[in-house]
């Protein structure tokens, strides 16, 4: 391979190692902050399952991103509480698993589940089944809490920051025309997308599961798909993501 391609894929599965363990420390602190108003509900358990996931996936990752020459120390950085001020802190949790879990564990099975069509080398390709194992289960969790919490409480409120939350998951180069200038040829057999694929999965993702899993659960999705629309290519590519949009048969949230 040449070492454009190893660098570029050595720094994609160094940055997985950052996120993942961001990931396993976000859900150890959600845990605890969900054990706090409602000590019965099934999603404690199941997040403290998922930060011990997270931590074999940073694991993994550090271990694949070494073998490409790119050598990574997990100092974790970004996992505060992302929840803007002004919230209670029910709502804050609620705001943090929705964008955590419905949206980026969602896009992630999305985007593994891809990868895993393509022809990725062996090594690649068994990391990538154990993540997405375990990233499933992490998308149905943050679901499952949405649910419950629905059924207890206004979760309207959400519906205006969900475009909050769909810019902070992307990288900002992601609507770019221009991103995939350049790009070298073969990310896929080392389990990176490349950026038209990525594009097309984060957006098929949201118009096919995610957004149709807010409305269901009475969080409007009309501010988000306003967000996405103002991003996207003007006709004649639009088309290209309206069946999705239309959806003839949306599937459930994962
Ligand atoms: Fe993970
Ligand atoms: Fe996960």
């Amino acid at each position: 391979m040449t070492s454009d391609l190893q660098q570029l894929v050595g720094e994609a599965w160094a940055f997985r190692a950052h996120v993942e363990v961001d990931a396993a420390l976000r859900f150890t602190r959600l845990a605890a902050a969900i054990s706090d108003f409602d000590p019965e509900s099934p999603a404690i358990a199941l997040m403290r399952r998922a930060a011990q996931d997270e931590e074999r996936h940073a694991a993994l990752c550090v271990e694949l991103s070494a073998s490409y020459g790119v050598p990574v120390e997990t100092t974790p950085h970004g996992a505060n509480d992302i929840a803007p001020s002004g919230l209670s802190p029910r709502q804050a949790v609620l705001y943090e698993v929705v964008a955590a879990c419905c949206i980026t564990e969602t896009e992630s099975v999305a985007t593994l589940a891809t990868l895993l069509e393509e022809q990725a080398e062996p090594r690649v390709r068994t990391v990538l089944h154990e993540i997405a194992r375990d990233e499933v289960l992490h998308g149905k969790m943050g679901w499952a809490h949405l649910a419950r919490e629905a059924a207890l409480l206004d979760v309207t409120f959400l519906a205006p920051w969900i475009p909050v939350m769909l810019a902070g998951t992307i990288d900002d180069r992601l609507f770019s025309p221009s991103a995939s200038q350049g790009e070298p040829e073969g990310l896929l057999l080392h389990g990176v997308l490349p950026h038209e694929r990525k594009r097309e999965v984060f957006v098929r993702t949201l118009l096919d599961v995610v957004f149709p899993g807010l409305d269901k659960f009475g969080v409007d999705s009309a501010p988000a798909r306003s967000w996405l629309a103002e991003r996207l290519p003007e006709a004649p590519h639009q088309p290209k993501f309206e069946h999705g949009a239309a959806g003839p048969r949306p599937r459930e949230p994962v």
